[in-house]
């Protein structure tokens, strides 16, 4: 039976994975490098120097560590303006109702995000305190398609991985939740992946059945 729900944050919970396209775009666009949207779903899940390995596949030039530390820094300024927009109303649709689905049915919730602006951007919806643990991308040497992530989200709940479900909109998250012994469900863009997902859910509602029937 399933007992917690991990949820990912970005493109799950909220709308940031369009915040993360615009700002990685108006790095590339600055550094002359191609990058399109469907070179944006491959940034999904992945941690942030990944992410920017990804765009400069695209480069002609190398680019030596300094550059590329200065270049991510750039980027999450880009990313910090933008998420300076986020309020409470900015969370996604259904999630205050299944938080509260949850709570109500004494499941546990906890957030499994590779992101290291997790804390701010729960502070800024002011969902902090609802999630029993956070594991984000501040605690983990790897991120999805490693199971880290969610593994500590499970420890800090003491829930057993395969009484977990996880919440994701990135083919890495999904492949980290099955090699983390999780079930999962596929939500956004990535629902019509054929990456290995247990549910495909077209709204958050409807994590509801599937967790009760
Ligand atoms: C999430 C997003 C990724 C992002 C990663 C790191 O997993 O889906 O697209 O690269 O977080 O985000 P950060 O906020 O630490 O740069
Ligand atoms: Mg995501």
């Amino acid at each position: 039976s399933i007992l917690a729900v991990i949820f990912d944050l970005d493109g799950v919970l909220v709308h940031t994975d369009q915040y993360h396209y615009q700002a990685w775009k108006r790095m590339a666009d600055e550094e002359g490098i191609v990058f399109d949207e469907s070179a944006g779903d491959r940034l999904r899940g992945i941690s942030r120097m990944e992410s920017l390995e990804v765009i400069l596949e695209k480069s002609s030039r190398t680019y030596t560590s300094e550059e590329k530390e200065a270049l991510a820094a750039k980027k999450n300024g880009y990313y910090r303006e933008l998420l300076e927009q986020l309020t409470p109303a900015d969370a996604a649709p259904g999630s205050h109702e299944i938080i509260a689905a949850c709570k109500l049915q004494g499941t546990k919730v906890a957030i499994g995000s590779s992101s290291r602006n997790t804390p701010v951007i729960l502070e800024r919806l002011g969902l902090t305190h609802l999630f029993e643990a956070v594991a984000d991308g501040n605690e983990i040497d790897n991120s999805k398609p490693d199971p880290e992530v969610f593994l500590l989200a499970a420890k800090k709940l003491a829930i057993d991985p395969e009484c977990c479900i996880v919440v994701e909109d990135a083919e890495a998250g999904l492949v980290a939740a099955k090699r983390a012994g999780m079930k999962s469900a596929a939500i956004g863009t990535v629902i019509n992946s054929p990456a290995a997902a247990d549910y495909r859910l077209h709204r958050l509602e409807e994590l509801t059945a599937v967790i009760w029937g």
